[in-house]
């Protein structure tokens, strides 16, 4: 389909969309930025191939969407352009590490939700990709939650899920959080079930940030949230990025979560950088 100067490719039930037409290191006109921006709100994630960015042009492009931010974790954070973050499995000569940079990638979460203005959209490049495995795995949580029955939807009415990056790293098995972190990031709550401001959807609002309900008995909450993401992630409302060298992809964390498939850390090169614009507090 060619909508404005953009072609667009959406996968299964609209979610994700691959976008053709457009080279985003040579820069685009206001017409097609506004194309771009109505296919993300339709499609929730964006596929670009072939793109060639180097660091300032991906900076340049995220931009474009709103001011962008930092993250609080400096190990993985670019030496000279701290809104870049490089979450990479190899050292100083290229090699493979045999470590996963970021073990809260594996799981299922949407960026920074453990803050008070969680990340809105997260632009990630590729410019290497692991041969098998680590493929990144998106959830429609528009969908999920409008595919829960009645009494399951009236359960979730009015409740808020505290998010905690202390408590989300000790989760995924990582480092633990550092007392700076901490001081950084204390827990907020947010709606479990917030209303996308473009579109009215509601959307089921969680992942592995979240870490039980606000004014619930904690094991309960626990539970309610492994139950929603157990439903959130079934086949049918997961898009699978199979990443190629030089993809760029556009999500909206506001109504996805996503998670890293596994791959061999000790074999396989990959290399990804991304970029994070700002978002609002939920409502
Ligand atoms: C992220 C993230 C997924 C990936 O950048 O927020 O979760 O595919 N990355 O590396
Ligand atoms: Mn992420």
């Amino acid at each position: 389909m060619q909508n404005g100067q953009i072609d667009v490719k959406a996968e299964a039930n609209d979610f994700a969309a691959e976008i053709g037409g457009v080279d985003l290191a040579a820069g685009f006109s206001e017409e097609t930025f506004r194309a771009i921006r109505g296919a993300i709100t339709r499609h929730k994630v964006l596929v670009f191939r072939d793109q060639h960015l180097d660091d300032d042009a991906h900076l340049a492009f995220a931009e474009r969407f709103g001011p962008l931010e930092g993250h609080i974790n400096t190990a993985t954070r670019h030496d000279r352009l701290p809104k870049i973050q490089v979450f990479q499995n190899v050292d100083q000569a290229g090699e493979p590490t045999g470590v996963h940079p970021e073990r809260g990638t594996l799981v299922w979460h949407t960026d920074k939700s453990y803050v008070a203005r969680p990340s809105l959209f997260t632009i990630l490049r590729s410019p290497s990709v692991a041969k098998t495995g680590g493929e990144t795995l998106f959830a429609d949580m528009a969908r999920a939650y409008g595919a829960l029955a009645g009494p399951a939807v009236q359960r979730l009415d009015g409740l808020r899920a505290v998010h905690d990056w202390k408590r989300s790293r000790e989760k995924s098995d990582e480092r633990p959080a550092t007392a700076a972190e901490i001081a950084a990031a204390p827990p907020v709550d947010h709606p479990l079930v917030r209303t996308h401001p473009d579109t009215g959807a509601r959307t089921l609002y969680m992942g592995n940030h979240a870490s039980h309900i606000l004014d619930m008995d904690r094991a309960e909450g626990e539970a309610l949230l492994a139950d929603l993401e157990r439903h959130a992630t079934q086949d049918k409302f997961i898009y699978r990025h199979r990443w190629r060298d030089n993809d760029v992809l556009l999500w909206d964390n506001r109504c996805t979560m996503h998670c890293v498939m596994p791959y061999d850390a000790a074999k396989e090169r990959r290399i990804v950088r991304r970029a994070v614009v700002q978002g609002d507090p939920p409502g």
